[in-house]
């Protein structure tokens, strides 16, 4: 390690920074809603993150409402705030956030000379200006300042401390170093830090942080050399989504600094038997789908296929693992409940899995649960969380499918009925026909709420193994240059598929709302400064 900063707690802890719900939420085709960002918030704090940047409150009234939700009812972490070198950036940002414990605002200005020239179209003097008036108005709200460069890794790096210099001494607390566009490597990195402190040893006070995106693939390797060099706050997002190819992975992060401390040192508070659940959580509500063979969280990261793998961890489980399925939480397919457990035995297990379920809530879920179990032979703790999440996705004032059938119609083709509630409460209906059944409702659907929308994706997963698994399936509807997805299980696919279909629908009409709400201008945005 060339060096390190001298204001944490401990000077071998690294800080988890997360931002599935900001960066992460950039990726194309993911848009969440307040509850669902509510939801992914509160397993981060109880995977242990020390930070969450819960969103970009200028953006619109959603994000706004949404970072405002989750520093009310979120406890442990700083809750951050995005928000551009600007003052409404900042009001906003500084109106969502104060009402967390810890609150933070984050505020970042391009240092690199194609986006002074090209994007913001002004001069080195002006960041310096924006920078420094930036961080002072910030700081007027907030002890805790975070500044970005951004697009430093592309920047001069003197003139980047120079701007970073400036902001430790309008009284930035972490100043983070984003590889915006994923252009720089590993030893590139490692030798900016080391210029960075050189051209400003005031860096040396503050803490400094990594921000890596994933465009040559590199972003975990980047992160990991930062804070090799110095570095004490990592940024992440949950199974590596953001802006293009993403962000560094939290989960490969936070297990590369676990299971090699003995090389470096370096520790997280990360608590890593929630990994897996958040990852599936996040993978459930995004609709981005992990992939198979991904380092700690994909299906096969802990399979072994050859004879001579599968001979070796049967001998000695560290012959090929270098870690164990339990240490990230995969190993929570054990069967947790039979056929006929009753309600308590029901709450008690999902009390083990994190979910408080009661009155009502825990009425809906054990009739899903005794539908589930007449159904399938064993229902596992994955499938509790399957159900009870799914039953978690609809709220009063959104669509909720509420009825259907597909039956062979009289030319053989499939024919669909359903039935959707509207927000208003209005039930409406309609028949479809369509090649084949999940066409036909989709059809159905379109009819009944009098949309026409571009279906995008469809995916359908077990959410175990077994002939009688759950099905989990996913929708990415689009329209007008914006995509929204939304996820359904069940035993019954076509179920799973009219679910999936109604709550992306519910999702992006939802963001329609939105945008015609800040399309009327300004005075509609709802966010005033104090
Ligand atoms: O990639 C980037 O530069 C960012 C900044 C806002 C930190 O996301
Ligand atoms: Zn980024």
């Amino acid at each position: 390690m060339t060096s390190k900063t001298v204001n944490t707690d401990d000077a071998d802890r690294v800080h988890i920074f997360d931002t599935t719900l900001r960066d992460g939420e950039q990726s194309p085709g993911i848009s969440l809603n307040t509850a669902e960002k509510v939801e992914i918030a509160q397993q981060l704090a109880r995977l242990g993150v020390d930070v969450i940047e819960a969103g970009f409150p200028i953006t619109s009234p959603g994000d706004f409402e949404a970072v405002k939700q989750i520093a009310r009812t979120v406890e442990g972490p700083t809750i951050c705030g995005l928000a551009r070198a600007q003052k409404g950036d900042i009001d906003a940002a500084w109106n969502a956030i104060s009402d967390s414990e810890r609150p933070r605002i984050h505020t970042f200005i391009s240092t690199s000379d194609i986006h002074i020239e090209h994007q913001m179209r002004n001069t080195r003097d002006d960041v310096k200006a924006g920078a420094r008036a930036a961080v002072a108005h910030a700081k007027s709200y907030c002890e805790d300042v975070e500044f970005s460069p951004m697009d430093a890794t592309r920047a001069d790096v003197e003139f980047t401390a120079e701007v970073c210099a400036i902001a430790v001494e309008e009284g930035a607390t972490v100043v983070n170093i984003p590889d915006t566009v994923g252009y720089t490597t590993p030893e590139e990195y490692t030798r900016y830090f080391g210029k960075l402190y050189e051209f400003a040893p005031s860096l040396r006070g503050v803490e400094l942080s990594v921000h890596c995106h994933d465009d040559l693939g590199l972003a975990v390797a980047n992160s990991y050399a930062g804070l090799l060099a110095g570095a004490r706050q990592v940024e992440c997002a949950v199974n590596g989504i953001g802006e293009r190819a993403g962000n560094c992975s939290l989960e490969e992060i936070a297990m590369l600094i676990r299971v090699r401390e003995d090389a470096h040192g370096m520790t997280t508070g990360i608590n890593t038997r929630e990994i897996a659940r958040t990852s599936r959580m996040v993978s459930r509500l995004t609709g981005y789908v992990v992939q198979p063979n991904k380092a700690v969280v994909g299906r096969n990261a802990f399979a072994h296929e050859s004879g001579i793998h599968q001979d070796g961890v049967l001998k000695e489980r560290s012959t090929f693992e270098i870690m164990d399925a339990t240490e990230v939480g995969l190993d929570s397919n054990q069967i947790v409940l039979g056929k006929h457990s009753g309600r308590h035995a029901l709450q008690d297990a999902l009390e083990q899995l994190g979910f408080v379920v009661e009155g009502g809530a825990l009425n809906q879920a054990f009739k899903r649960f005794k539908e589930i179990a007449d159904k399938k032979k064993q229902v596992t703790a994955l499938d509790l969380e399957a159900i009870v999440s799914d039953e978690m996705r609809d709220r009063a004032e959104t669509h909720e499918l509420q009825s259907f059938s597909v039956q062979a119609g009289s030319d053989r083709e499939p024919k669909a009925e359903v039935g959707v509630k509207m927000p208003s409460g209005e039930v409406v209906s309609a028949a479809s026909t369509g090649d084949g059944p999940v066409e036909a409702i989709f059809g159905a659907i379109q009819k009944a709420t009098d949309t026409d929308t571009e279906l995008r994706e469809y995916h359908v997963a077990a959410v175990t193994g077994g002939d009688d698994a759950l099905g989990q399936v996913t929708v990415v509807l689009r329209e007008d240059g914006r995509s929204a997805s939304g996820q359904g299980v069940s035993t019954d696919i076509l179920e799973a598929s009219g679910r999936a279909y109604v709550r992306a629908l519910s999702n992006l009409l939802d963001g329609a709302a939105i945008k015609l709400a800040e399309d009327a201008g300004p005075e509609n945005a709802e966010l005033t400064g104090p």
